[in-house]
């Protein structure tokens, strides 16, 4: 059943009493809340519309969308990494509106990213790529090269490492990695981080089929079992129904559909791109 988006607006974590006061209830803020978002670049048309979503802890999200919907514009908006035109994102019950640079990372810092193009640098090793999702909250010195990274901190990168499955070539370089190897590496780095939320954008676009599908298999896995809220952005609609709780589906820059994925289908999802 396919259950089309009305945006109803509900305010998390109190109800209002009157004007300025509001009686709090133990209902914990979403993880991402976001309401009325737009963004438009030079051209005439706008990018975001309006968008308006949240999401709880614990919950995968896939957003799904013809290439051009504004999915990639939206994560970036949703992290301050673009500032948006207008509208209000709440990351972990903060409102990032009027934060500072240094806060804004702090924040930032509890969210991994992995990308499509999974970015590691090419000549250290998968274990030292690891290591750099220490960075946030580790001396350069030490989060930089596994050799000389302290002993605990190695030990978790390693562990980070063996979470998807690659602790057997911890010391070859990034660059004699297969694609899927590689993206296993940004997901283990993102790992490193400690994040409550990973946003990834289309993780598994540049892999052939059989190893995107076994990397989001895994992702999904290690987000689930380790209670992380997860966004991801897919063109692939099986990943999207498998792999999320919930899909979202972004049209034109507005979103046309929210549903839990066990209500809908790769066929009805297809029918959005028509
Ligand atoms: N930095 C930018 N400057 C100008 N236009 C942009 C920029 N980023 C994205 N766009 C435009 O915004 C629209 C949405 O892009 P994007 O968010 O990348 O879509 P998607 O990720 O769904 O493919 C596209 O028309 C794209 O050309
Ligand atoms: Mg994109």
């Amino acid at each position: 059943m396919l259950n089309t988006f009305s945006p109803a607006v509900t305010l998390e974590g109190g109800i209002p009493v009157s004007g300025s006061e509001v009686l709090e209830t133990t209902t914990p803020p979403a993880d991402l809340w976001v309401r009325g978002l737009t963004k438009r670049f030079e051209a005439a048309t706008p990018v975001l519309k309006g968008v308006a979503f949240q999401v709880k802890a614990g919950q995968r999200v896939a957003l799904i969308g013809a290439n051009g919907a504004g999915k990639s514009t939206l994560l970036r908006c949703c992290m301050h990494l673009i500032p948006p035109d207008s509208g209000e994102v709440r990351l972990f019950g903060t409102p990032l509106a009027g934060l500072d640079a240094a806060a804004l990372r702090r924040l930032r810092s509890q969210v991994g990213f992995v990308f499509q193009k999974h970015n590691l640098v090419p000549r250290l090793s998968a274990l030292s790529n690891v290591l750099h999702g220490a960075l946030p909250r580790t001396p350069l010195a030490q989060a930089w090269f596994q050799g000389l990274a302290p002993a605990p901190l190695r030990h978790e990168a390693l562990h980070c490492l063996e979470r998807v499955g690659l602790s057997h070539i911890a010391l070859r370089r990034a660059d004699k990695l297969s694609g899927g190897q590689s993206q296993r590496v940004a997901v283990a780095r993102a790992l490193m981080q400690r994040p409550r939320l990973i946003v990834a954008d289309e993780p598994a676009a540049s892999l052939d089929p059989v190893a995107g599908d076994e990397v989001m298999a895994l992702f999904s896995g290690l987000v689930k079992d380790e209670g992380l809220t997860m966004v991801f952005t897919s063109h692939d609609l099986t990943h999207a129904v498998r792999y999320a709780d919930r899909v979202i589906a972004l049209q034109r820059g507005e979103i046309v559909l929210d549903a839990m994925s066990h209500e809908v289908n790769v066929a009805e999802l297809r029918s959005l791109y028509a």
